[in-house]
């Protein structure tokens, strides 16, 4: 543990800054389902709408070509490809969507990353999805990927092209057959955090309207039990920010936050002088021990590495001493509970500072992990955008502790567009 004291400094009083970004993220969400939920069911504009006319799927819906795609529907026989790909954060969102559209309606998924895609030649066929995820919607390797695809002699017409975008008028919304928008908003910080958690949002909507086409829920309790949490989420996640962020936001130079005041903020300053952390979950909760790093990069500047957890032990593990704190998404509802408390172990067992996602009054993780950050119960799917909110405001608050500019990381850019790799600038 390498700590220091928190700083007399008040963090951005009074003026809008990424904190409100996060803070705002339960309104996102609200509006998110008030938007696309009507009666308890998924009503994405456009989903359910034909194709149309000289297109190579004409007459299906977007929902149809989607859940054709599904093992359920095609156990043994042919079966289309459902590519997810994007940047970066929108990476990191692309890799949920593949597990969540994997648990939810059985349909294989493959997570790419733009860069790599737009220069990759797919074998399409017809009746493949194809869905790219960029919150500005110019990020030249998201559109690069997408134009690839319409510029392919056989298949340019035959793909479902879906952009799931934070700006409509993008360039890579008009070039798609189905645009979802994730409604996060502007955002004043550079790194994205409700951009991430909006989109998270947006596919658990759309996995769950493809369990319900696909009928992959094995009871109605099960459906229910989901749409219940789902509802509650935005709840939950400001009764974490009540906790965590709005000491951030009342204090000031005259009153600044007392020890034990903001659990976060404590274990910020405690460790903030580290020069590495690793972050550490297990199946949905991987992208966002992916993504936690990012932001502990982006923010804090200190380097961080994201693992399955149970992949520590074939390698990272030689870098665990008592300088490297480990901060580990182990929710009791993950079906590998059990396994990623074993992870702890090994982590303890070599001097490792852990801190631990959990949800609360979970009495064996608090004596076995230095600090615990406590969430209120959720569905296991829901739980890796639960776990997102704190891992942003560490990492923020780290930023804020290093007096990074945090709203404007050095050498980052809101958006790697089309000009900027024009003019060599990345
Ligand atoms: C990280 C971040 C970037 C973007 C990436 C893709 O906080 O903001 O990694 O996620 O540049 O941007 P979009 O989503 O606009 O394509």
């Amino acid at each position: 543990m390498v700590s220091m004291q928190a700083p007399l400094q008040a963090p951005d009083v009074g003026r809008e800054t990424m904190l409100t970004d996060i803070w705002g993220t339960p309104d996102v969400l609200r509006n998110l389902l008030q938007v696309y939920m009507k009666n308890g069911s998924v009503e994405i504009p456009g989903l359910r709408e034909k194709l149309p006319a000289g297109h190579g799927l004409a007459g299906k819906t977007p929902l149809e070509i989607m859940s054709a795609c599904s093992q359920k529907r095609m156990p043994s026989g042919f079966m289309n490809r459902f590519s997810v790909i994007g940047s970066g954060t929108s990476w990191h969102a692309t890799l949920l969507a593949e597990y969540l559209i994997e648990y939810m309606a059985r349909i294989p998924v493959e997570a790419h990353y733009a860069s790599e895609y737009r220069y990759h030649e797919p074998a399409l066929r017809l009746g493949d999805v194809v869905i790219v995820v960029s919150m500005s919607g110019e990020t030249v390797d998201a559109v690069e990927s997408i134009r690839q695809i319409t510029r392919h002699p056989e298949m340019g017409k035959s793909v479902l092209k879906v952009a799931v975008v934070n700006n409509s008028s993008s360039s890579l919304a008009s070039e798609c057959d189905l645009v979802i928008n994730v409604r996060a908003g502007a955002e004043v910080g550079v790194a994205s955090t409700k951009g991430f958690s909006a989109t998270g949002f947006v596919f658990e909507l759309l996995s769950l309207a493809l369990a319900d086409e696909c009928d992959t829920w094995s009871a109605d309790t099960e459906r229910s039990s989901f749409v219940k949490r789902l509802q509650e989420l935005p709840e939950s996640m400001k009764e974490v920010l009540d906790r965590e962020a709005k000491p951030l936001m009342q204090t000031s130079t005259d009153k600044p936050i007392g020890i034990g005041e903001c659990p976060l903020w404590d274990i910020g300053c405690q460790n903030v002088l580290a020069q590495n952390f690793i972050f550490l979950g297990r199946g949905c909760n991987f992208p966002v021990a992916l993504e936690g790093a990012m932001k502990c990069k982006e923010l804090a500047y200190i380097h961080a590495e994201g693992y399955p957890a149970a992949e520590m032990k074939h390698g990272p593990i030689a870098l665990i001493d008592e300088f490297m704190p480990v901060v580990v998404v182990c929710p009791r509802a993950d079906a590998t509970y059990e396994k990623i408390k074993s992870n702890i172990e090994e982590v303890k067992a070599r001097n490792g500072a852990t801190i631990a996602i959990t949800e609360k009054y979970n009495d064996e993780l608090e004596q076995l992990c230095e600090y615990v950050i406590a969430l209120p119960e959720t569905h296991e799917y829901l739980m890796p955008l639960l776990a997102m909110v704190p891992l942003q405001l560490l990492a923020y608050m780290m930023g804020i502790l290093r007096n990074n500019t945090v709203d404007h990381p050095r050498g980052l850019v809101k958006s790697v567009s089309v000009k900027l790799e024009e003019s060599g600038g990345y």
